[in-house]
């Protein structure tokens, strides 16, 4: 039976309020439920019940079903909580009731704790109170999974005497991707049911398994392709039959002495691997516990290391990350009503590296793509590189030989621009030259079809002036990808004044087919990415000239977690680009451009910042580059000198929060969560730091500043003064994030 969420009393013995922290008169229990007499399967209550906020009670014969309503995917937030204890308590001292059934509706059955409750003051029930109360049930409590079972939803499930899934259900305990352990009993529980050798892995991965996984594994007792909560039903009265529940925290039969080997051999390894990440030990920890002491010690021990993470600035980051990237699915101004436009096909225009890695993506997808060149040589060129990438993942065994023929079939190669003709979608990959563009979007302008999206990848240029060389404006954006395309997650969707809203709606619902995260940013030259990575690039020519090395530079930001710093990685981008761009822009940079004129561009010439002898794909120091960067100095006058990590940090990365600033305020991006997503999935920037802005929150912005300043009035550069908006937060001991709560 469901009464309308939040409705305020149903007569009968409700008299007080149902609401979280409001009273209700003793005599509501159990008035909910129906007498024997109930007509239908899911008959509804005919008086007193009391309505909650998030879960809707009815009942099948003496089986109580309680089914979790809690939009849009069942945290397990206090309301949820309040509502889940007041139903076990009161059907399971209800006499009429013999069973309950937990189910919920929508795609997950409980998502988990509620994560934006982290870090706050604890509002009772507690989870781990909730769940002990639903173990503690003196009658079987069964969970129905129709959806994910993730977190705190799989250990409410644990918690439960029995678990039956359906088909499409996924359970997993997903905590250690948000940097911590599970807290509410699953290091505990999963061990005494599968084992701690099983158990351990599946906790650490993260990766939630499907349902006929959890089947074979032991998690759940029974997986059904029809009605998972009819068939809940049917097991609840079977358990019901056989007495009293059998309790998860009683079990040990799995907690076998050669399970404990087979674990700390586990165990032994994930040390090696992932030392350095403390929650990986905690959860070492926590499971070896489940084995060394009783269920209750256990269970305090798994709590205290969750409680210390939760604090933990790592897991802090995380959390951050994990809500700007589902913020970045708002766009500003455009509401859920603007719907995308079809594509069905697609067209890349240029069949380089980069048009080829954006057509595979297509491919990857499933959408037919028309590959477009100039020449039949340079197609052919371009289906040939495609082809040898997509081979060497049937060697590698990640594609089979049937899906590669499958992907290569959709992707239709193609002399000239009419062959776009019957794209939804167009793309250009050419040169990075204005003129090109424009010539190009010109002549798409006359064959493409009516509605057609025309998007332009490039990094740099002015889309509006692009989208002048056609009648259709409000059909032009830009879609910035990352090399290489196919495998790189960030895409940049450029929203310049004049493209109609569901031209960028249709940009970001088709990156999430091509498993993209597109941001939507605005038009400025290098959008986001690139021009905070160009703050970057000045930053090291700085240090370069000022008495740091190319390897003491990239050994501070892979020691701050980067995988590589900005010198490996000129030399691998190739040295030759960011030349190219400087001199088309009229600007210099020493060092860089005397490496270039010296012909070192970098991996494919075997030598740039570093050298890389016989093909080495990891530089070594170069003595005539220090060299050449010690004469520059001198030619410029500098006394070099040396500088600790900490230094060459702030020197690195203040600049780019500087620029970071500067974009948030001439709203190139919407919200400085929307840089952190860029700087994570394009970038490399550790997620565990949580992108450049939320970095600095954790450095604090009045720090910031006045490095900055310092760093300003040492240079004269005055492109390092503290950038108004910085300098305005700093001011008043604010951070980014206090600029997200108020946007929201
Ligand atoms: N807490 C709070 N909000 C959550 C949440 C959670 N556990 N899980 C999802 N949400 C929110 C999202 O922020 C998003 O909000 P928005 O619409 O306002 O932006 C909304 O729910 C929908 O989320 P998605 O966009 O991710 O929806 P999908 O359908 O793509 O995915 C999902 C659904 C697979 C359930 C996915 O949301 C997910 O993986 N959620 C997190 C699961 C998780 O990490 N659980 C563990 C939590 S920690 C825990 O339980 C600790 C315990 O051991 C004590």
């Amino acid at each position: 039976m469901v009464l309308p969420r939040g409705s305020s009393g149903s007569g009968g013995a409700l008299r007080g309020r149902s609401r979280r922290g409001l009273r209700l008169d003793k005599d509501w229990s159990g008035a909910f439920l129906l007498g024997p007499k109930s007509t239908g399967p899911m008959a509804p209550a005919k008086q007193g019940y009391a309505p909650m906020e998030t879960v809707r009670l009815a009942r099948h014969g003496e089986v109580a079903i309680a089914t979790i309503d809690n939009p849009p995917v069942n945290a397990l937030g206090q309301a949820l909580r309040t509502d889940l204890a007041r139903t076990i308590a009161e059907a399971g001292a209800d006499p009429a009731v013999s069973a309950i059934v937990i189910a919920a509706t929508g795609r997950a059955f409980i998502a988990g704790a509620d994560i934006g409750e982290f870090g706050k003051p604890p509002v009772p029930p507690l989870l781990p109170d909730l769940i002990d109360a639903i173990e503690s049930c003196p009658k079987p409590v069964v969970a129905a999974i129709q959806g994910a079972a993730l977190g705190g939803g799989l250990e409410v499930a644990l918690a439960c005497h029995g678990r039956v899934a359906s088909a499409a259900a996924v359970l997993g305990l997903p905590e250690i991707k948000l940097g911590l352990i599970p807290g509410a009993g699953g290091t505990q529980r999963l061990p005494r049911l599968i084992g701690a050798a099983k158990a351990f892995p599946m906790i650490l991965s993260g990766e939630p398994v499907a349902a006929g996984k959890a089947l074979e594994l032991g998690i759940v007792d029974e997986v059904t392709a029809g009605d998972v909560v009819a068939a809940a039903v049917a097991y609840a009265r079977a358990l019901a039959a056989k007495g009293a529940p059998a309790r998860l925290r009683d079990r040990t039969d799995r907690l076998t002495a050669a399970d404990r080997e087979a674990f700390e051999v586990l165990a032994a390894d994930a040390t090696k691997k992932s030392g350095d990440m403390p929650n990986a030990m905690a959860l070492i920890e926590a499971v070896r516990a489940a084995h060394s002491l009783p269920f209750t010690e256990g269970l305090a021990k798994e709590r205290a290391l969750f409680t210390a993470l939760v604090a933990d600035p790592r897991s802090k980051a995380l959390r951050h990350v994990f809500f700007a990237e589902r913020e970045i699915a708002r766009i500003p101004g455009i509401g859920s009503e603007v719907k995308p436009r079809l594509v069905s096909r697609a067209a890349v225009i240029g069949a380089g590296t980069m048009g080829g890695g954006i057509a595979m993506s297509f491919a990857n997808a499933g959408i037919p793509v028309t590959l477009i060149e100039q020449q039949q040589a340079q197609v052919d060129n371009g289906m040939n590189r495609i082809a040898a990438i997509y081979e060497m993942s049937v060697t590698r065994g990640s594609l089979t030989p049937q899906k590669r023929d499958e992907r290569l079939a959709l992707i239709t190669p193609a002399v000239g621009l009419a062959a776009a003709a019957e794209a939804d979608i167009v793309i250009e990959a050419a040169f990075e030259e204005m003129s090109v563009k424009q010539q190009i979007f010109s002549e798409l302008d006359a064959v493409a079809k009516p509605g057609a999206i025309l998007a332009s990848n490039t990094s740099y240029l002015d889309i509006p002036t692009i989208a002048a060389a056609t009648t259709r404006p409000q059909d032009v954006l830009g879609m910035h990808f990352f090399s290489p395309a196919n495998v790189m997650k960030l895409l940049e969707v450029v929203r310049p004044d004049g493209v109609a809203d569901d031209a960028v709606v249709t940009a970001v619902a088709l990156g999430r087919r091509l498993g993209k995260v597109p941001v939507v940013v605005g038009n400025g030259f290098g959008f986001v990415g690139n021009r905070m990575l160009e703050a970057r690039t000045r930053a090291t020519e700085r240090l370069l000239v000022a008495g740091a090395l190319p390897h003491e530079v990239d050994t501070a930001l892979t020691g701050f977690g980067f995988k590589m710093g900005p010198c490996a990685m000129a030399d691998l981008a190739g040295n030759d680009i960011g030349w190219r761009s400087r001199k088309s822009r009229g600007k210099t940079a020493a060092v860089a451009d005397a490496i270039c004129e010296a012909g070192w561009f970098g991996q494919k010439t075997g030598r740039g910042y570093f050298l890389y002898p016989e093909g080495a794909r990891t530089g070594q120091r170069d003595p005539e580059v220090e060299a050449l960067i010690g004469r520059i100095s001198q030619e410029q006058g500098v006394t070099r000198r040396s500088f600790t990590t900490e230094e060459i940090l702030s020197r690195l990365l203040d600049p780019m929060v500087n620029e970071g600033a500067r974009i948030l305020e001439e709203g190139i991006a919407a919200r400085p969560g929307d840089i952190d997503v860029i700087w994570l999935n394009g970038y490399n920037w550790p997620a565990w730091r949580g992108g450049p802005m939320h970095w600095a929150d954790t450095v604090g912005l009045d720090v910031i500043a006045r490095r900055l300043e310092a760093q300003a009035a040492e240079t004269g550069d005055r492109s390092l003064e503290p950038a108004p908006l910085l300098r305005k937060l700093a001011a008043e001991g604010k951070g980014f994030a206090d600029l997200k709560a108020k946007a929201a």
